[in-house]
């Protein structure tokens, strides 16, 4: 691994992307990271600091970008770990039928979890170093795979990682001409315990959730192993791909 990578994180403040802010920063091959959350949040002391944005907002986007650029750019590592559910202050909830589809509740829905990291690569994609392996990857969810959706419901989280997964191949390609060592990727954590996960773990056995430090030193792991053929492509916590 080479030594003095600089990575960024957005979606800090979530339990996912805050276990990989810890691994990240306890890496000794890592000298910086930027953690960006929607939160202020008081930048501790060492390799971590901490941006404030909303992955909603361009103009918040365009802000964490022009801040790692003026901190010398040449990044390693973009990773979005950013995503909604439910948020009852909004209105979301996962849909169980048809009759629950909400305009509002999905369009921000796909805010959040397609537009939102889209827009991250805009900003952040010409950040990635030019001249070595480097990756952008997203968390995305087996249940947007669409050859794997059996039980049907959560339209609009199942929709909006589908179309997450559609950026990040087209993505993959633009990218490819820029670097052909880069690599643009979507990840799924497995089921994490988080507040996202929370209300849906009742059928999930112990041995089948995984603490975030779990999740997050596992989806490191398997970025460390892909191949520049892997761009594009998504991946599960194990290294298995995750058909489309
Ligand atoms: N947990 C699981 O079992 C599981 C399974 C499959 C996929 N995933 C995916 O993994 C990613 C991370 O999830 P997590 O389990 O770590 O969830 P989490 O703890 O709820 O973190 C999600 C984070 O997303 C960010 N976010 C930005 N805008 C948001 C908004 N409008 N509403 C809510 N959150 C917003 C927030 O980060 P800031 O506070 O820093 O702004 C929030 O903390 C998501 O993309 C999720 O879809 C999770």
């Amino acid at each position: 691994m080479r030594a003095g990578r600089r990575v960024a994180v957005w979606g800090a403040g979530g339990a996912i992307g805050d276990a990989f802010v810890q691994h990240l920063a306890a890496a000794p091959d890592v000298v910086e990271v930027f953690a960006v959350s929607r939160a202020a949040r008081p930048a501790p002391a060492g390799k971590i600091r901490t941006i404030a944005g909303d992955l909603t907002v361009e103009d918040d986007v365009a802000a964490a970008a022009a801040t790692v650029a003026d901190a010398g750019g040449n990044l390693d590592l973009v990773l979005i770990a950013s995503g909604v559910l439910h948020d009852a202050a909004a209105g979301i909830a996962p849909e169980k039928s048809w009759r629950a589809l909400d305009a509002a509740a999905m369009a921000r829905v796909f805010a959040v979890n397609t537009i939102g990291p889209s827009l991250i690569a805009k900003h952040f994609l010409p950040l990635l170093a030019r001249d070595r392996r480097v990756i952008f990857a997203a968390l995305s969810a087996r249940v947007g795979s669409i050859s794997d959706n059996r039980a049907g419901g959560w339209y609009a989280y199942r929709a909006s990682k589908a179309a997450l997964n559609m950026m990040i191949k087209g993505l993959a390609i633009e990218l490819a001409r820029r670097n052909p060592a880069a690599l643009c990727v979507g990840l799924h954590p497995g089921t994490v315990d988080s507040p996202l996960s929370a209300p849906f773990q009742r059928n999930v056995p112990a041995a089948g959730l995984f603490t975030p430090a779990r999740a997050a030193a596992a989806m490191l792991g398997v970025l460390e192993g892909l191949p520049a053929t892997a761009s594009g492509r998504l991946f599960a916590w194990d290294g298995a791909e995750i058909a489309p």
